[in-house]
């Protein structure tokens, strides 16, 4: 399968590394052969080979800062804009983990439109497009017979949207709930550690959490954005932010904190959404609870459903190989149902 990495940061390197390493084992367990033949950045260019780029080298170009040091070969092509790129590209599957825009999901909801229009499944770690124009995204790639997959939008890659759309169909789900948000849940459960905010969000946004402007993150927006993804996917429901009630972390203070600890209770972040609507707010909740138990960047997310009762998912929300693998996941589903 030939690949277009869309954004080449945090995410879309952590998937270029897991396909580096495990390519022998999934040539020879998937029968996955897979090459990037383009990569495309907002600042640190752009690169095109039909055959095929080296993983190494382009890792080690993306280290160095820029993809300009890419050595030259022939049928090596820098100079192309993203979005010739993607209709122009041989390629099967277009990768986009560029920074997510809540607002208008650009540009990455004009490179999908592109991407499909062009003939390539999309598989998206970006939860804006999804949130603000999953109907139509759908329909497109429906119109065209191609797959688009989100496993990456929503808890990185513990197969929340999986279970939630597949595993589950057949199931009625009640309402779907938890911490869908790991930069935040880390920032707390650090700051009951003892650690301020301002330290605890800058080592978030070292370990690759956070989003590329990470108040998305503590104010809420982002555990929002998924909020609107599970709407719209679980529920056919085309809400707006403005619909949700969106309270974030920043109110949360230190002395909040203790307080709560030493009435045996701690905060979480918590989003729920069912087919009336969504919210996300921080809660107290007893240590004991089983969320309380989920610290750090994991996340959980329970789904209630009619036939099955509650099934719950705890696992990585965020974090370089572990969204990296939620796309990994998302191409060995294309290559299972299109071969
Ligand atoms: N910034 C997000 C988080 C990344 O912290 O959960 C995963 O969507």
């Amino acid at each position: 399968m030939r690949l277009l990495l869309i954004g080449f940061g945090t995410v879309g390197q952590g998937f270029a590394e897991i396909l580096r390493d495990k390519a022998p084992m999934l040539k020879e367990q998937y029968s996955l052969n897979a090459r990037i033949v383009g990569v495309a950045t907002g600042s640190r260019g752009v690169l095109y080979h039909p055959e095929g780029l080296d993983l190494d080298v382009l890792l080690d170009a993306i280290e160095r800062g820029t993809l300009n040091d890419y050595p030259e070969s022939e049928g090596l092509e820098k100079g192309f804009d993203t979005e010739t790129l993607i209709r122009e590209s041989v390629a099967d599957v277009l990768i986009e983990a560029s920074p997510t825009s809540l607002t208008d999901a650009q540009p990455a909801l004009s490179y999908f439109k592109v991407g499909l229009a062009s003939g390539k499944h999309i598989i998206t770690a970006n939860k804006g497009p999804l949130a603000l124009a999953y109907p139509e995204l759908k329909r497109l790639a429906e119109s065209k017979g191609l797959h688009l997959r989100f496993e990456a939008s929503v808890m990185a890659g513990t197969p929340a949207i999986a279970t939630g759309l597949e595993l589950l169909a057949g199931n009625t789900i009640e309402e779907a709930y938890g911490i869908f948000n790991g930069t935040t849940n880390y920032i707390l459960t650090q700051m009951e550690g003892g650690l301020s905010y301002d330290d605890a969000l800058a080592r978030a946004q070292k370990l690759g959490y956070a989003e590329t402007d990470p108040s998305g993150d503590v104010e809420g927006w982002d555990a929002a954005a998924k909020v609107l993804i599970l709407g719209t996917t679980l529920y056919g429901k085309q809400w707006s932010m403005d619909d949700l009630d969106v309270t974030g972390i920043t109110g949360i203070s230190q002395t909040d904190i203790e307080m709560a600890k030493q009435s045996g209770e701690r905060y979480k972040l918590i989003a729920r959404v069912t087919s009336e609507g969504g919210s996300v707010a921080p809660q107290r909740i007893r240590v004991t609870h089983p969320l309380a138990q989920v610290g750090g960047a994991t996340n959980a997310i329970t789904y209630k459903t009619d036939l099955m009762g509650d099934i719950t998912l705890i696992g990585a929300g965020a974090g370089r190989k572990e969204t990296g693998f939620a796309l990994l996941s998302d191409l060995l589903a294309i290559k299972r149902l299109t071969t």
